[in-house]
């Protein structure tokens, strides 16, 4: 890493004293991105490692969705006379490069060792630079694609970057990370626990869950503050850990929970284990360490807390290499010295219910759950919360999530969003900053799917071919509250069922079956368009529950939706006409 950070930043204007703002990503088996945001300049500093051939070219870029094509790529090349290039290009959607007109891959620089076989480079690139041919770099989801082959060439334009590549690939990773938090001091009884999958022969198949289930070290029996989880990878193996979560069983306190050690999906994982789903830490690949802000810790431990957890690892193997043994795992630093407040997590979105149906053939259908003002009003402390983590999650379908904050009818910045999200990328990020939600504020969740690969209706539900809109925000001071979730009333569907059995002939009926409805329904674009407006109008049926898991007190059918005045203006862009 030293040599690495060393190189990167010789001849950048800005001091580097905080190693914590450099932040890598394995692009394959042969390559490294390594990168830096400087977000006074919105500019982000690059850098790449890849071993292989001298005359190679690399394309390194962006696209939607983590497709090859068309994306936009930086590529640096080498012409016959061993002249090294360096633009800023776009690849159609057959792969075809073509050269952009205004060039923003810039301040290259380059240097290769003979030695170790490995060519660096680096370059900076604006988050917007205006050209519309340019990626726009967003907070939330990032997709690097690249692409490498051999050299040299004459030209860039007409390169292929499909067919003329020996290897390519696609990396999620969020690259817009803004360090505002200075990781707190850590009191001197700090220390720290490694869950750790223990010597993994890792599977020669693309995806495999592995479980491990243990129990907590005996001075858990006294409560503690989780001040910050992050990844231990086994060097090497960057490119093959692709995600892990670490669970509690919460069960009853005394309860023993088998151990564990086994593929997540094998046939004698004992059924006890299953027990342990609630969501402790979670990380993806491409992130970093989750620091909890100076004011509170993460709740872990004491009497009636059950003293098992389990890790899960997925693996993701696509070039199917073997003889990979693997023992990464989550590092927690624990302390007795408790900070002033426990963290707390609350759930937004959409309830876990078949009432809510995405139609086949869809290339953006939206579904929005609702915290409506009458819930956080009972449900939150007068002085409010303080959200500093959030943690997206839909399944397959979903491409975007986004969960807007209104205040009197008035919109607020949002609490968080991720336009480029993507279920393989599923981490509890930090936000820029903390957010102060106040009792009566209400939070509009809402997910966009994509199902056009799809022929029959989608439901909302827990398996992974069903859906979900979720946001697990993160807060402090730890409050009663957790679950603030919507889905359409009862009232409100059982008419539209009506609706469709009387006028449109479909055989629909809400008292008999929901799913089955929704199935029977032969889906056509005024159907559709129908749909919509119903989710967008009708009254909700709210669970505004607590940690015990009963309901508030309140009435919670019918309830109508937020209303939004005053919407937020869609953010400017600071661009000049004449790269438009
Ligand atoms: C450099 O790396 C490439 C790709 O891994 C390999 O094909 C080539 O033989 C290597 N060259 C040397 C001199 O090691
Ligand atoms: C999809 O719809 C077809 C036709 O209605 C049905 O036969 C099939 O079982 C459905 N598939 C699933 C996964 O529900
Ligand atoms: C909320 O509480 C009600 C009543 O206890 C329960 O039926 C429902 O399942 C709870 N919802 C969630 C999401 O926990």
């Amino acid at each position: 890493m030293k040599l690495i950070i060393l190189f990167i930043f010789i001849g950048s204007s800005f001091a580097y004293r905080n190693d914590l703002s450099v932040h890598s990503l394995a692009l394959g088996s042969q390559s490294t991105l390594y990168w830096r945001v400087d977000p006074t300049k919105e500019i982000i500093q690059f850098e790449i490692h890849y071993t292989g051939e001298e005359s190679g070219w690399f394309a390194v870029g962006f696209s939607n969705r983590g497709e090859l094509t068309p994306a936009d790529y930086c590529v640096l090349w080498i012409d016959w006379h061993l002249k090294v290039h360096f633009q800023d290009a776009w690849a159609n959607n057959k792969g075809i490069i073509e050269v952009d007109s205004y060039q923003d891959c810039n301040d290259f620089a380059w240097k290769r060792s003979i030695l170790s076989n490995m060519t660096k480079f680096s370059f900076t690139r604006k988050l917007d630079t205006c050209d519309e041919r340019d990626y726009i770099i967003e907070r939330g989801t990032t997709h690097i694609v690249w692409s490498k082959g051999t050299g040299p060439l004459s030209n860039l334009n007409g390169l292929n970057i499909i067919t003329n590549a020996i290897s390519s690939g696609m990396s999620r990773t969020e690259l817009l990370r803004t360090v505002s938090h200075k990781r707190p001091e850590f009191p001197s009884d700090t220390w720290k626990y490694q869950l750790l999958a223990d010597h993994v022969n890792v599977p020669q198949v693309e995806t495999t869950y592995w479980c491990r289930v243990e129990k907590l070290p005996e001075a858990l029996r006294q409560k503690h503050h989780v001040l910050q989880f992050g990844p231990v990878i086994q060097p090497g193996n960057e490119h093959l850990v692709h995600h892990m979560e670490v669970f509690h069983c919460a069960g009853a306190s005394e309860a023993n929970i088998p151990l564990y050690n086994g593929p997540c999906d094998a046939a004698d994982r004992p059924q006890a284990t299953q027990i342990c789903k609630k969501v402790l830490a979670a990380w993806a690949m491409g992130a970093d360490a989750f620091v909890y802000p100076k004011e509170a810790g993460l709740s872990v431990g004491g009497k009636s807390f059950n003293q098992y957890i389990m890790l899960e690892v997925h693996y993701n193997n696509p070039e199917r290499i073997k003889n990979k043994v693997d023992s990464s795992g989550i590092e927690f630093y624990f302390t007795k010295t408790l900070r002033k407040y426990d963290a707390g997590v609350i759930e937004l979105g959409l309830e876990y219910t078949d009432k809510m149906a995405i139609p086949p053939h869809q290339e953006l259908f939206e579904l929005s759950g609702h915290c409506v003002t009458e819930c956080t009003g009972i449900g939150l402390p007068q002085n409010g919360i303080y959200v500093f983590g959030s943690q997206l999650h839909t399944h397959l379908t979903g491409t975007t999530v986004r969960t807007r904050h209104i205040r009197n009818g008035n919109e607020l910045s949002p609490l968080n969003y991720d336009n480029h999200y993507s279920t393989h990328f599923q981490e509890i990020r930090l936000l820029p900053e903390p957010v102060h939600i106040l009792p009566g504020d209400s939070l509009i969740t809402t997910c966009t799917y994509n199902t056009m690969e799809r022929n029959n209706v989608t439901l909302g539900g827990f398996a992974i071919s069903d859906e979900m809109c979720v946001n697990y925000i993160h807060y402090y001071p730890n409050t009663r509250l957790e679950v603030c979730k919507s889905a359409i009333s009862d009232d409100a569907l059982r008419t539209y069922f009506r609706y469709m059995r009387e006028w449109e002939n479909q055989d629909t009926d809400f008292d008999t079956a929901v799913s089955k409805s929704y199935q029977n329904i032969e889906w056509t674009k005024l159907r559709v368009a129908a749909l919509h407006d119903l989710y967008q109008a009708a009254p909700l049926g709210m669970q505004c529950n607590g940690s015990d898991g009963s309901r508030l007190p309140g009435l919670w059918n019918n309830v109508a939706a937020t209303q939004v005045k005053l919407p937020l203006a869609p953010p400017a862009r600071d661009c000049h006409l004449i790269n438009q």
